[in-house]
């Protein structure tokens, strides 16, 4: 019977006989003396064989390699003065091991080093094929205990003091409109039709206020078949709330006590309350992102009523079709960005193209306060112009001003995108900082040029603001986003349950009424008996826990992630299935190999 965990010894233990189980982290042989550090889930601890003090288990001590595993038994021990371990919390005890009995050996040479003491980096696609080896280590395994405590916070949180219950929804379900692809399923029983898995519980937590639960949530697995980033997986996990009878002002206090919750007990952070907010059109103006980080400055600056008449026809052109031309202020910009850069073929200059620009024209203010730029803005903007720049964009000497020119949504992406860049080059992010932020009055929908139609900005279940109930089209939406260290933690809104609403912003989304009918009947059928107010919200779990393990992606706190191919190398899922399987479901592959 194991009597503690390896982690849990310490000097009060000294004198007790104590069962261990777990892995040989590594062995150490001192001259007729092994060490052995003996690891479980909790951490490592010391143990000791000699042929004096333990003739019993010397001879398989000597036997031992690295990740066999083993059942000792032994005396706690002082460790001598000059192998005190002030690095590990047991570093200040050794085991004398009585017995050591072998439970299992290692047949095959370790794809890679497990052991703490051997941290060398390893390539991923190796970690994610071995993962189990992988999760032995010390990195994976206390990003994973982080993750259990994040989840164990928000229960004790949800249901101890908030009376939330948790409810499981389906997984094979309809299609739910978030704006990813779906994951399809195809049925036996009901041959050529299809379930789709969940992108997110929207629907079902909506209905279950309908049915008077009040305050849901789940810890739930959402299917999203969508391009794949390091913030972002095929399947992932969300926090689900949803609350009947609640304001936004009251969700968005509940949700920051829940946040205050999590930090406290997890990282023994005390955070403040309120939490900053900014309106969405604020956050686009001044940092050209929905989930701006918010650690550092370089604010954006609009400078489209000062060239809009200009004779440099790319600023002139910008805003009068409609877009804008924008500055990326950058201070002591001069000395460390060359035009190399910023001209085509430097990676700044790449770094803009890629995210849409054509071009990136630039103004320096030398020391001498004398401007250099290129020839464009040079001949053709009058010295009150650049002056009126320099003046809104406070440029003093050594200021480098980076333009974005056109259409306002590639404006934006190209300016936030440089401006992560420089903040990153330049040093400019603390950290240690916690930024937390409120993303609110989104717009209802955006127009999605491709499909030549508007696109609900959330999904269309959320409420348009009250004031703006005369033009839904431009409306704001009753919508909040979390922001934390400039990535999208959270996402949720007040509802619409008014059949007549939800009506018009299927109608506003380009939905027939019988389209609207054969997709969400259910919903709006629901709606008409008796629908209470409702609103919640999702926390992406993944990369909540990500930003508190301070990892850069989602992959290492999860314990079977997919490739940025969505594929597990673990399993080779997905792969190929028998004919006989396919032609049960009526299913054929038209998929042809590139020979
Ligand atoms: P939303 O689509 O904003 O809202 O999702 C909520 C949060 O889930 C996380 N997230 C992801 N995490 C990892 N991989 C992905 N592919 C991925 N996609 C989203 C983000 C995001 O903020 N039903 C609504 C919520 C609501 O309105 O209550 C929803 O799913 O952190």
């Amino acid at each position: 019977m194991r009597t503690y965990y390896c982690g849990e010894l310490r000097k009060e233990h000294i004198g007790e006989t104590v069962t261990l189980y777990g892995w040989v982290d590594r062995r150490r042989d001192h001259g007729g003396v092994i060490f052995i550090d003996l690891r479980d889930r909790t951490s490592i601890v010391q143990i000791v064989s000699d042929p004096q003090r333990t003739p019993d288990s010397y001879e398989l001590a000597n036997t031992l390699r690295n990740e066999y595993v083993v059942e000792i038994t032994g005396r706690v021990t002082q460790r001598p003065e000059e192998s005190l371990n002030p690095r590990i919390p047991t570093g200040e005890i050794e085991i004398y091991a009585n017995t050591i009995k072998l439970l299992n050996s290692v047949r095959k040479q370790l794809p890679f080093q497990v052991s703490t003491a051997d941290a060398d980096p390893v390539r991923e696609e190796l970690r994610l094929k071995y993962r189990y080896l992988d999760l032995r280590r010390d990195r994976m395994a206390h990003n994973l205990q982080l993750r259990h405590q994040v989840v164990k916070a928000m229960r004790r949180y949800l249901e101890d003091v908030e009376g939330f219950i948790e409810v499981e929804t389906p997984v094979l379900t309809r299609s739910t409109p978030e704006g990813a692809r779906d994951y399809l399923v195809p049925s036996r029983v009901n041959s050529g039709e299809w379930f789709a898995l969940p992108q997110s519980p929207q629907l079902f937590k909506q209905l279950l206020m309908v049915s008077g639960f009040d305050r849901y949530y789940q810890i739930a697995r959402c299917f999203r078949d969508e391009d794949l980033r390091a913030d972002r997986q095929p399947e992932f996990t969300q926090l689900d709330m949803e609350m009947s009878f609640m304001s936004q002002e009251e969700i968005i206090e509940l949700n920051e006590k829940l946040v205050c919750h999590i930090f406290k007990t997890v990282k023994g952070i005390e955070l403040q309350r309120p939490f900053p907010r900014l309106v969405y059109a604020d956050a686009m103006e001044r940092y050209g992102s929905d989930k701006p980080d918010t650690r550092y400055g370089l604010e954006l600056v609009d400078v489209s009523t000062v060239v809009k008449d200009c004779g440099f026809k790319v600023f002139r052109e910008a805003v009068t079709n409609g877009g804008i031309v924008k500055i990326l202020p950058i201070p002591n910009g001069n000395d460390s960005i060359s035009n190399v850069r910023i001209k085509p073929g430097g990676d700044l200059f790449k770094e803009a193209t890629d995210a849409g620009a054509k071009g990136l024209a630039y103004i320096r203010v030398r020391d001498d306060g004398e401007i250099d730029t290129i020839g464009a803005i040079k001949d053709n903007l009058t010295t009150e112009q650049k002056q009126e720049i320099l003046r809104r964009t406070d440029a003093k000497p050594g200021h480098l001003l980076l333009f974005g020119a056109g259409d306002t949504a590639n404006v934006n992406k190209t300016l936030d995108r440089l401006r992560q860049v420089i903040a990153r080059e330049f040093g400019l992010i603390d950290p240690e900082k916690i930024n937390l932020l409120w993303i609110t009055d989104f717009p209802m929908f955006e127009w999605n040029a491709e499909e030549n139609r508007l696109e609900a900005l959330h999904h269309p279940f959320t409420a348009p603001h009250p004031d703006d109930l005369s033009d839904l089209k431009t409306a704001r939406a009753q919508a909040y986003d979390l922001v934390f260290n400039g990535f999208e933690v959270g996402g949720g809104s007040l509802r619409i349950y008014q059949r007549e609403i939800q009506e018009q912003v299927f109608e506003a989304i380009g939905l027939s009424p019988e389209e609207a009918h054969n997709k969400f009947g259910f919903l709006l059928e629901a709606f008409e008996y008796g629908t209470p107010p409702h609103g919640g919200i999702a926390y992406g779990l993944d990369r909540l826990v990500m930003l508190l393990a301070k990892e850069e992606s989602i992959r290492d706190v999860i314990a079977f992630p997919k490739t940025q191919q969505a594929r597990c190398l673990l399993t080779d899922a997905p792969s190929v299935v028998d004919t006989k399987q396919l032609k049960e479901l009526h299913v054929a592959s038209t998929y042809k190999p590139k020979s």
